[in-house]
């Protein structure tokens, strides 16, 4: 079995796959490297092409005409993004940065349809995948719409624990949290307003901050305060 093979294995949309359509996959795709801060899509742009990350962080964003940036999430190993385009035949819906050196496996629109034509249950998995994603974009607008800073800059770190925490023993630890102006293009707040409240969850021992590394010390209560 080769790497890549072995890799796909723990893609969450290929997992259910026997060996031989993993290895068939393997060779339909390519992959490719791309440096920290290098653009991979850009917002409005023609797109034939799915995305998978075998290492590596991306993130995804939007811009006003104005020039400001909302960060819609971050993306790591295993994820997957460009289906929108290839779904709907519309453009990128959005900028896709690498936010570190990644490695990218790449499968282009034909041989992806393919796939989910031939193997109804990557469909379901892609579905549940987009479903999930549905839930954190509404989390977000009732966020935007209704919360105070502390419930927007609490949305966001429950986001991010999602998507790249570890949970253990009932901490979730955020290795690398995004920078303090990233979590205010997140949240729709200023980097003050992240700053003043960050340090009002740690005065108040919801959260643990150490340099960039980021603990919520009890998730589930984190959760039932600011869902
Ligand atoms: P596409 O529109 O082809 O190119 C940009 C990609 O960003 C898009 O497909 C999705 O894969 C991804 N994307 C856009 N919005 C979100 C979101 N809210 N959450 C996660 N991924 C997203």
């Amino acid at each position: 079995m080769s790497s890549l093979t072995d890799f796909l294995l723990y893609v969450p949309i290929f997992a259910d796959l026997p060996q031989e359509t993993l290895e068939k996959i393997s060779k339909i795709g390519t992959n490719r490297t791309y440096k920290k801060d290098s653009v991979i899509l850009m917002e409005e742009d023609a797109g034939s092409a799915l995305f998978v990350i075998v290492r590596g962080k991306v993130k995804i964003s939007r811009t006003s005409n104005d020039g400001r940036e909302v960060i819609l999430t971050y993306l790591t190993d295993s994820d997957f993004f460009g289906e929108m385009a290839i779904l709907d035949g519309m453009t990128r819906s959005a900028t896709v940065i690498a936010s570190e050196d990644s490695e990218l496996f790449i499968i282009q629109r034909d041989d992806f349809l393919n796939l989910l034509k031939d193997h109804p249950e990557v469909s379901i998995a892609l579905l549940q995948e987009l479903t999930k994603r549905l839930r954190a974009a509404d989390m977000k607008i009732k966020s935007l719409s209704l919360k105070d800073a502390e419930g927007k800059v609490a949305t966001v770190l429950l986001q991010l624990a999602d998507d790249i925490g570890v949970i253990k023993q009932g901490i979730v630890e955020i290795e690398k949290l995004p920078l303090q102006q990233d979590l205010a293009n997140m949240a729709g707040t200023s980097r003050e307003t992240i700053s003043r409240t960050l340090h009002s969850f740690a005065k108040k021992g919801l959260v643990e901050l150490d340099g960039s590394k980021l603990k919520i010390m009890n998730y589930e209560q984190f959760k039932e305060l600011f869902a």
